[in-house]
């Protein structure tokens, strides 16, 4: 069956996973970090407390923290029963079940629900939807991160992801896109597509990394000026 969800919805992960996903290392850690369509994920709520500066940008962050609760909630059945459906896309190794997701997101999710009020007013959380030019200055950044958000829903088209991938390039000196694949667990011609268009100007990889829970999906973009 395919997954079907028909925007992008709230979900989020954590810190560990995070540094699985982009292969962050160390000094990574240290780099100044914009995070985009970082929705609810515990990332930027964990960097903090451990003493680390990212910014994270996502247009529901327009949403109360008691808002955000409730679209989590019914986000939370609407996800669990799409994996359901699907568990055959998915690699049940390091996370062993559908019980066991469900406690390490609603966990994640929690720590930054906690956070949420307090990274708003510090300007760690960001309402801002892309492809729209952000107020940062050019190069503010070291590292531009996507997590599920880009090439995932590749339905957002390719103008959308030309457009938001030269917005965060201009931001950020280096930026890191995870997963390759589209919902339904494949790689698509946006993919190719992207490839070519920003190989004129840019070193661009794919690299393998140590997190993989949709199959195959243990592959990352890395985009960076030559
Ligand atoms: C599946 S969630 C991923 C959350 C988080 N990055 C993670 O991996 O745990 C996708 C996120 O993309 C955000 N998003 C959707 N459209 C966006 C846009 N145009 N610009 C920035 N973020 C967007 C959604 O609001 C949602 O929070």
């Amino acid at each position: 069956m395919a997954f079907e969800l028909k925007n992008t919805v709230p979900w989020g992960r954590n810190l560990e996973e995070y540094s699985n996903m982009f292969n962050l290392t160390d000094s990574d850690l240290d780099c100044r970090i914009i995070s985009f369509g970082d929705g609810p994920a515990s990332f930027n709520s964990e960097m903090t407390e451990n003493g680390k500066r990212v910014v994270s940008i996502d247009p529901i962050y327009e949403f109360s923290q008691k808002e955000l609760q409730q679209k989590i909630e019914e986000t939370k059945e609407m996800v669990l029963e799409q994996t359901k459906n699907n568990l055959e896309n998915f690699v049940w190794t390091k996370i062993k079940n559908i019980q066991e997701l469900e406690k390490i997101r609603i966990s994640a999710m929690t720590k930054f629900l906690q956070d949420y009020e307090d990274g708003k007013m510090t300007g760690r959380y960001i309402n801002h939807e892309l492809p729209n030019k952000t107020d940062f200055e050019d190069l503010s950044f070291d590292l531009g991160l996507s997590s599920h958000f880009l090439i995932l829903y590749s339905q957002l088209g390719l103008s959308f992801h030309i457009s938001s991938i030269t917005e965060m390039l201009r931001v950020a000196k280096e930026i890191r896109i995870f997963p390759i694949l589209n919902l339904d667990a494949k790689k698509t011609d946006l993919l190719v597509n992207l490839i070519e268009y920003f190989e004129t100007n840019y070193i661009v990889n794919i690299e393998k990394v140590d997190y993989e829970f949709q199959k195959n999906g243990n592959e990352m973009l890395i985009i960076k000026r030559k």
